[in-house]
């Protein structure tokens, strides 16, 4: 570098620095406010084999890249301050030959060694990550299980799961927003999306899996333990994309068949003369051309069937057409979950104190929010329900009455 050349590049530095410096603070701005939503993801505390292993491969290649950057880090620095050469102290004087130390230019030993280390240092990083991703994109869940597979179903903004116990093609339980699991059984899982592309991703139990439409990707997801684990979408996908939820409850084998069993039951019209009568009624007025409930609502005389066809590539049912509404979320057992609005409200208070099949008996209900819901969703989670060119999410009903409202809680929580 020629002395003239010197001022010109100091000052072509400058306001590069200061954009780095700007990309910097927003990327730790960015971290910061990730770390304040409301459900905390925790990628580092994995509940299952497979996130334990990139769990463990995490840590595994951010101790060699530690280790790295000290070194380099460390020689850069030890460099500088030990080959430094003062200033000389009068303005006219210029750097003494002598003051350099030898220049050398080339060096075999060294180039060998500092190609050489590099390399072996990615081949060991690249021999685990490859393993880890093998094992990933392996499918081939065992046999010893109670679930052919679940049919992961994202679409703006929530997620549908449709479970197959058997392979007769046709979904046995239809839910939304949780994904129960039986502890220590990897299921099968197929996710597609009924609009646009989503990301389909519970850390504690794997990683991730886009939902695309049009095409089924297949994934495995397994419980480690008994719990709720939180899960989001991950792929941009529109205005509550950070509102995408969902929950993967894990729960013995024995409970898990007791939730199934619950699960494939029909929903029974509630007595005549109650207040959930009268909810039953508003319900299949206001509700039922985008909700299903099995056993109540039937699809085949609604408009709604009209937008279950245009999904028709995203795994319809065919003989259970009425389990598949296309529209919104599956009601039939609702008061059985511990969210609902795709996941990000909980449907009872005391979700963390009791067990997961008690909620719909022992559950204290989150019945303020639950009725805001109801009467402005628009306002609580934003959606596009009145987009001329395609309408998502619910419709606000700000014209029930409080006795409609009442009277619909009361007729959703026999749901169970
Ligand atoms: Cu769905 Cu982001």
């Amino acid at each position: 570098m020629t002395e003239s050349e010197l001022p010109v590049q100091s000052v072509r530095s400058m306001p590069s620095r200061s954009r780095q410096l700007r990309a910097l603070v927003a990327l730790a701005t960015v971290a910061l406010l990730s770390a304040c939503a409301d459900t905390p993801l925790d990628t580092m505390a994995p509940e299952s084999p497979i996130a334990n292993e990139i769990n463990n491969l995490f840590i595994g290649v951010g101790i060699v890249a530690i280790i790295v950057f000290v070194l380099v880090q460390g020689a850069v620095i030890y460099m500088a301050r030990r080959f430094r050469v003062d200033a000389p102290d009068d303005e006219d004087d210029v750097y003494p030959d002598e003051e350099f130390p030898a220049q050398i230019h080339g060096n075999t030993r060294l180039e060998i060694g500092w190609t050489i280390v590099p390399t072996v240092i990615m081949a060991i990083v690249g021999f685990f990550t490859l393993g880890t991703l093998f094992n990933l994109d392996d499918v081939s869940a065992s046999d010893d299980q109670q679930i052919e597979k679940v049919v992961v179903v994202g679409q703006q903004w929530w997620w549908e799961f449709q479970y197959h116990l058997d392979d007769d093609g046709v979904a046995d339980i239809v839910t939304a927003g949780e994904l129960v699991l039986p502890v220590g059984e990897e299921i099968l899982l197929e996710v597609t999306s009924r609009d646009v592309i989503h990301s389909f991703w519970v850390p504690a139990l794997n990683g991730k899996r886009d939902a695309v439409p049009g095409r089924s990707s297949p994934w495995t997801i397994e419980a480690g333990s008994v719990g709720r684990f939180p899960g989001e979408c991950t792929e941009f996908c529109g205005l509550s994309h950070a509102y995408m939820e969902k929950w993967a409850v894990g729960l013995e084998l024995a409970d898990w068949k007791t939730w199934a069993a619950n699960q494939m039951a029909d929903a029974t019209a509630p007595a005549e003369g109650t207040d959930a009568a009268a909810g039953w009624e508003v319900f299949s007025a206001q509700c039922a051309s985008c909700h299903v409930i099995n056993g109540l609502t039937s699809l085949n005389d609604t408009d709604a069937v009209d937008s279950v066809e245009l999904y028709d590539g995203a795994n319809r049912l065919i003989d259970k057409q009425t389990q598949v509404s296309g529209a919104a979320p599956n009601l039939t057992h609702i008061a059985s979950r511990s969210s609902f609005a795709g996941g990000i409200f909980e449907l009872y208070e005391n979700v963390d104190e009791v067990d997961y099949l008690d909620l719909a008996s022992a559950g204290d209900l989150n019945r303020g929010q639950l009725e805001a819901w109801i009467i402005n969703a628009p306002e609580q989670k934003a959606n596009a329900w009145d987009s001329p060119t395609g309408q998502r999410g619910m419709t606000p009903f700000e014209a029930l009455s409080d006795d409609d409202v009442d009277n619909l809680v009361a007729f959703l929580m026999t749901l169970d």
